[in-house]
């Protein structure tokens, strides 16, 4: 969603700002504007539109001036436009935001009521006139802040300048990520960290309700009431190369490739000797033992990696599991207590309806464990125990490695709680163990036939519908590769548990439509083979999706492809099979000529309810 980036130092602000929102453009957007200090005073440049409307406003000679904020906006409260884009002005100040007002009607009203004048429908305009109105009572920037703090409702994270203190930035954030970036002689603040990696990778997280102020020379913090104090500076490990193209087309498609080498980081640490071990995570066996359900709470692509995670925890260990929606967890009323263990799975960390779901489960007394990709991050940080996966930046807002990742983290857990519940053995603990470490192997052996996908989009390209049949742990990839299907290209598509297709779906089955079948796993494979046949019959066009060896019948699909042998455990191929999927979602995308990693209307984290 929305970015922020801000600079003081002695480079030209401009360039470090646009960069900075180059690197956030991954977060998805409709806007973008800066504002910095220049030699004739405070300007604000600001455009509806991608990156190159806003460079094309400011021309080649880009204003000068050492100190300034950036933004990029994914519109909430009033249309995308050039107005409403960031920053807003009012009087003396001038900010961005991030994040949603909640009681931005009633301030405005007040605001109103003062013969204020309000320019655009946004919430953020808002907050601008109300600092700027304290402002206006005592010129002290920081007891204006303080004092605006107090009557804000929602989430904000904030970039403030005052006009009349050049080269000094303030930031707040409750509820929305921000981070001060630490360089020398120069300071920044961030949304995430990849808009301060090409300048520095050491920052300082800021936690609810904290008030930073930037000078080239100093990064301070603050408390809500303007108290100074000290945090040490955390390093990030990420560098710039990962999250830059690398001489690919697209993120997306880099980050596919990727995938062996996220397994690796992410299953290596954890595989000591014959078996797995949590405890250099602090995750305890005690924490994964006796409980009387598990529930796993998550959005999007984490919730498809947690069916997995469900699938494979209630067959190894036999405990029961639920796979809860974020966004409906709380509505739903669940019964939720002590005896539970949830687990939050989030590729950001910063998903609202994710983090709202973590809050609530922990509210209940649950032990709560997430298994998060950003360190630091919000979910991370508030759960009570944290698996970091190790897939490094991910950029595309199509999720692709992260959920390997995911997916890897359910086996060593699914693997882990059955070793504490009695359910597996030692022995075939170890004998699960050797197959792990060589998953990163099987997933490379799985890109090297990605020809293969390339030649079978030119059946589906041009389809207006398309439908994913999978049974068992095959359905839960078939959702995940229709959601990366449309996300991406555009085309819509389905996903449908194969037997159930004839209860209904099958009605929009006719000549030609394609059907996409996932067929891995070898005991559910006849009655896949019925499924696929009752789609040829009424004309579909099936493409099926199999291990090597699988015997699929000529009447059965038109195009088959084929995972690699060494794909040869059953409850190991979905790593194996959604590489396939995600390339054909992105070979569609890209002969339909979509723009792969920023596909229309969609953020990389949903940081609003
Ligand atoms: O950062 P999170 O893992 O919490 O994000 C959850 C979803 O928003 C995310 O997976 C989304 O569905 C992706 N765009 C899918 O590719």
């Amino acid at each position: 969603m929305c970015g922020i980036i801000g600079y003081s130092g002695k480079r030209e602000a401009a360039e470090v700002l646009l960069e900075g929102l180059r690197n956030l453009e991954y977060r998805g957007y409709d806007s973008a504007g800066i504002a910095l200090f220049t030699q004739t005073g405070l300007k604000t440049y600001k455009a509806q539109g991608r990156l190159s409307q806003l460079e094309a406003l400011l021309g080649d000679r880009l204003p000068d001036g050492q100190c300034g904020i950036g933004h990029t906006r994914w519109a909430t409260h009033g249309a995308p436009s050039d107005v409403n884009a960031h920053p807003h002005a009012s009087g003396k100040v001038t900010l961005v935001h991030n994040g949603i007002l909640e009681n931005y009607m009633d301030l405005k009203e007040i605001l109103l009521n003062k013969g204020r004048i309000f320019t655009s429908q946004t919430d953020t305009e808002v907050i601008a006139q109300w600092l700027d109105e304290e402002y206006g009572k005592t010129p002290d920037p920081m007891a204006a802040i303080c004092r605006t703090l107090k009557v804000l409702r929602g989430s904000y994270a904030l970039g403030i300048l005052f006009a009349d203190h050049p080269g000094a930035l303030y930031a707040v954030r409750k509820d929305s990520p921000l981070i001060v970036g630490l360089g020398q002689g120069e300071n920044f603040i961030a949304s995430d960290v990849t808009a301060i990696l090409p300048y520095t990778r050491d920052y300082l997280l800021m936690e609810e309700n904290e008030i930073a102020v930037v000078t080239p020379e100093r990064a301070g913090l603050f408390t809500q009431d303007g108290q100074p104090f000290t945090r040490e500076a955390s390093h990030a490990d990420w560098d710039i190369s990962a999250a830059q193209k690398g001489g690919y087309a697209h993120f997306m498609r880099k980050e596919i490739d990727e995938q062996p080498h996220a397994l690796e980081a992410t299953l290596s640490p954890r595989l000591t000797g014959e078996s797995i071990d949590f405890s250099a995570d602090g995750v305890e066996d005690a924490f994964l033992s006796d409980f009387r359900s598990i529930q796993i709470v998550a959005c999007g692509t984490a919730m498809h990696a947690g069916l997995i995670g469900k699938h494979l925890i209630e067959s190894l260990a036999r405990i029961p599991v639920s796979v809860n929606i974020a966004s409906e967890y709380r509505y739903s009323n669940p019964i939720v207590g002590r005896d539970d263990l949830v687990i939050i799975v989030s590729q950001s960390g910063e998903t609202a309806d994710t983090l709202a779901a973590l809050r609530l489960a922990k509210a209940c007394g649950a032990r709560t464990l997430a298994i998060v990709n950003v360190v630091g991050s919000s979910i991370a940080r508030e759960a009570e125990r944290v698996l970091y996966t190790y897939a490094g930046p991910e950029i595309a807002v199509a999720s692709t490695k992260a959920f390997s990742v995911q997916m890897a983290m359910f086996y060593l857990l699914a693997l882990r709680i059955a070793s504490l519940s009695g359910t597996l053995s030692a022995k075939a603990a170890a004998v699960y163990v050797e197959k792990l470490k060589k998953l990163p192997r099987m997933v490379e052996d799985t890109l090297k036939a990605a020809g293969s996908c390339k030649e079978a989009v030119s059946d589906l390209v041009n389809a207006s519908d398309l439908f994913y049949i999978g049974r068992g742990l095959d359905n839960c990839l078939c959702m995940e590769g229709s959601l990366k299907l449309k996300e991406i290209s555009y085309l819509h598509s389905e996903s449908y548990a194969a037997g159930e297709l004839k209860h209904g779906a099958i009605s929009l089955i006719t000549e030609k439509v394609p059907v996409i079948a996932v067929a891995t796993q070898p005991e559910l494979l006849e009655k896949m083979v019925s499924n696929m046949r009752e789609v040829k019959a009424r004309g579909g066009f099936v493409l099926a999706l199999c291990r090597a060896g699988s015997v699929i019948p000529e009447d059965a699909a038109d195009r088959v492809i084929y995972l690699p042998d060494s794909v040869e455990e059953d409850l190991f191929a979905p790593l194996a099979a959604i590489v396939p999927l995600q390339l054909i979602a992105y070979e569609i995308a890209v002969l339909r000529g979509c723009d792969v990693d920023k596909p229309r209307n969609l953020a990389k984290s949903v940081t609003v309810e």
